[in-house]
């Protein structure tokens, strides 16, 4: 029988990349089940449909247990990956509820279809830095104490929670990945979520950037082929690395501050910005960088691509998809 892979978000910027790039790699049946909610799904899909003819895209969410149980009942993928999710913070405050179903009960009710019905499965789950609250400092390791600061650091909390629990108690071959800033291609940032894509929209369209802070907020940037790839790693060592959670990002030598990145994006698109500077958002982190020594030790992975690399490819696909 073939083997199966399932990408849950597979419409959605990480899970298109990730997709692309695990193609290429395995003769596998691919599904994508993705709810269709996130900001640029529906231009996803199309880019799907027209580049992946033989993959099965099921418009569903994930948080609907009827459906998600019977699919994996009845498919016993190989690998599911949980690339969905809703991604933004300000989002989590307006609908707290869509939240909890979109980050929560989704990744939940998968854990549990797998361990009733295809306890062999491998689940990835993505998880996200703002477990970690806002207080962060220096280089933060996993040993950090998690501080849930909002209802998506709540709702990916308790995921990555239960992916750990699932993982000890029943066996499951489960992992979390806790991601700071990923961007690169197919990314369509708007001011809610994807930083990076949404300055460099808002620098070529001379439009004003409105910066929430005093711009010197730092992260640890990394670009998405760099999270393929490690994905493909985890997927490849997965048993070394089953119950884990990682934290994932640029690491120490890809950090750049908010104002750092405009003032390089300033520099290579030679276009001056216009900032207007706001309250800072609730719970925002003043800096948040990933010690990466746990995943290198466990996947071997390491990030490759620079920042001046990942934007000047950022900014190839850009100009040639003309958003
Ligand atoms: N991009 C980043 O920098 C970043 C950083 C930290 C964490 N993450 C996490 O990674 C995941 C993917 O992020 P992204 O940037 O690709 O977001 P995205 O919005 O581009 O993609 C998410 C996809 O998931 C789908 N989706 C959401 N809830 C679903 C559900 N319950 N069932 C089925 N489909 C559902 C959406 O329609 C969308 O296509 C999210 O969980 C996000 O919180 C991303």
């Amino acid at each position: 029988m073939k083997r199966k892979l399932v990408i849950i978000g597979g419409c959605g910027f990480i899970g298109l990349n990730v997709l692309d790039y695990l193609i290429k790699k395995f003769k596998y049946k691919f599904f994508v089940i993705d709810n269709l909610k996130g900001a640029s799904s529906k231009k996803n899909l199309a880019l799907l449909r027209k580049k992946f003819k033989n993959v099965s895209f099921i418009k569903k969410d994930a948080s609907d247990y009827r459906f998600i149980s019977n699919f994996i009942k009845k498919n016993k993928p190989n690998f599911v990956l949980g690339l969905h999710g809703q991604v933004a913070v300000t989002k989590s405050i307006k609908d707290p509820i869509y939240d909890l179903h979109s980050n929560f009960l989704s990744n939940f009710y998968t854990l549990e279809s797998i361990r009733l019905y295809s306890p062999k499965t491998f689940f990835l789950s993505l998880s996200s830095n703002k477990v970690y609250g806002s207080k962060t400092k220096g280089l933060v390791s996993e040993r950090f104490p998690l501080q849930f600061t909002s209802p998506y650091a709540c709702s990916k909390g308790a995921a990555d929670q239960y992916v750990l629990d699932y993982s000890k108690n029943y066996q499951i071959n489960a992992v979390s990945l806790r991601l700071s800033c990923v961007y690169g291609q197919n990314q369509w940032g708007t001011e809610d979520q994807g930083w990076i894509s949404w300055f460099i929209n808002r620098i070529i369209y001379k439009k004003k950037i409105r910066i929430f802070g005093n711009g010197k907020q730092v992260r640890d940037i990394l670009h998405v082929d760099d999270l393929s790839r490690l994905i493909l790693m985890i997927m490849n060592k997965k048993k070394k690395c089953f119950g884990q959670a990682f934290n994932i990002g640029g690491g120490k030598f890809n950090q750049i501050s908010l104002i750092g990145l405009i003032k390089k994006l300033e520099k290579i698109l030679k276009i001056k910005s216009k900032i207007t500077y706001h309250k800072s958002r609730y719970g925002d982190q003043e800096k948040f960088v990933n010690d990466l020594k746990k995943v290198k030790k466990y996947s071997n992975w390491e990030p490759k691509i620079s920042i001046e690399k990942g934007l000047k490819k950022y900014l190839n696909w850009f100009m040639e998809n003309n958003i």
